[in-house]
């Protein structure tokens, strides 16, 4: 143009200077099914003002920005940005990390832990480089042993690193039992707490709708000797991973929603209840340092408190049974 000036710049007149980095930027780590389904649920739902997505395979990752850059106009203004240089992050509020080999059909998810031990050890440093106060939401199997892998790697308190734990085992059940109540999922309530895995603990005890408890109408519910034998919906629940797996290749989309409500709690700063992966020591009989997945209060600064639920002996035994298989993957991983 004739003044030198570009139409873009005649479009606009600059009076202050961009802000600096928002309160809500989230990074995923690993683009893979799962991150992007984190990522996509994130967006959706208006929790971050922004997201960086970064992974080691530089097409994959320009491909998933693009990808989503190109749906932002149905969305609420949130920016969206990739790279492999962890810079791209610095100031993150939240950093999810997805990245890592996942469960091949059959495989457990403990057998992951050495490979994915070493990943860390290249993405968690630099993560908190860049954003020494963020938050820390650990979604990589195995989920609970990882987060004490993250903890240890990253210098961060307690109460920031946190893992996506049984929240998603804890989805699964709610959906399972209500369909056999016949109400929402989000109207039947019910936990599982302990390992995001084989050894997790259904909670029977407290399952009710609208404070009905169903172990007072039935007594030997998810007991030995049930006659309607309702511990079939914690066997399908430990089962979920490897069906999908199976069917599909991979599980996503509840993962996704489900760590993206995590996003939102501690975002907005709303003291809801989730079952996390959280360090348990000291608690419920636990003697040794394991994160495994117990309610607790999210917020602003990570886990703020955990839940002390009236636990019957069993489920305590189950839980400790629970700490005592993470604990013995932990003292075998190689640093
Ligand atoms: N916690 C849960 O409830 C839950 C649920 C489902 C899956 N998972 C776990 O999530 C993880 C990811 O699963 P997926 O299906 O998305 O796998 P995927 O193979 O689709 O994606 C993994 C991604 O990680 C990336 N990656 C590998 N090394 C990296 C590194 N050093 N830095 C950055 N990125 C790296 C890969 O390039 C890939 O894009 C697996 O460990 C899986 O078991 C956890
Ligand atoms: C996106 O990330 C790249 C690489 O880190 C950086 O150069 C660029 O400025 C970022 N863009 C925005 C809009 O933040
Ligand atoms: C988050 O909520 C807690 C509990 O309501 C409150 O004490 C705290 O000040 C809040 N923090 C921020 C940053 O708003
Ligand atoms: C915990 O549950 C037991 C029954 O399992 C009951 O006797 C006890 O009163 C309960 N305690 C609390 C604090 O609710």
């Amino acid at each position: 143009m004739e003044n030198g000036n570009k139409s873009e710049q005649m479009l606009l007149t600059q009076i202050a200077e961009p802000a600096p980095v928002s309160g809500s930027k989230v990074t995923v780590v690993g683009v893979g099914a799962v991150g992007m389904a984190c990522a996509f649920s994130i967006l959706t739902q208006n929790v971050a003002s922004e997201l960086v997505l970064v992974d080691v395979m530089a097409d994959k990752l320009a491909g998933e920005m693009m990808d989503l850059q190109h749906g932002l106009t149905f969305m609420n203004n949130a920016k969206v940005n990739a790279s492999t240089d962890y810079a791209c992050t610095a100031g993150s509020k939240i950093c999810i990390v997805t990245a890592g080999a996942r469960q091949k059909e059959g495989e457990s998810r403990l057998n992951l832990v050495q490979r994915n031990t070493d990943i860390f050890k290249g993405i968690i440093p630099n993560l908190v480089k860049y954003s020494p106060d963020t938050i820390l939401v650990i979604v990589s199997n195995p989920a609970d042993v990882l987060t004490y892998v993250a903890w240890k790697l990253s210098g961060l308190p307690k109460s920031r690193v946190l893992g996506s734990g049984t929240n998603l085992d804890s989805s699964r059940f709610r959906f399972l039992l209500s369909e056999r109540f016949g109400v929402a999922p989000s109207s039947a309530h019910g936990w599982i707490i302990g390992e995001h895995g084989d050894t997790s603990v259904p909670v029977w005890s407290g399952v009710n709708v609208a404070g009905v408890r169903l172990r007072d109408i039935n007594p030997k519910a998810g007991l030995e000797g049930d006659p309607e034998n309702w511990n079939k919906l914690h066997e399908q629940v430990v089962q979920s991973a490897y069906e999908v797996i199976k069917l599909k290749g991979y599980t996503s989309w509840a993962i996704g929603l489900s760590v993206s409500s995590l996003a939102s709690s501690i975002i907005r700063n709303t003291s809801c209840v989730h079952a996390v992966s959280t360090d348990v020591k000291g608690q419920y009989g636990i003697e040794n340092e394991v994160f495994l997945s117990v309610p607790s209060v999210l917020g602003s600064d990570g886990v703020s408190h955990i839940v002390n639920m009236n636990l019957t002996s069993e489920e305590k035994a189950q839980l400790q049974k629970s700490a005592t298989t993470l604990h013995e993957v932990q003292v075998n991983l190689k640093w």
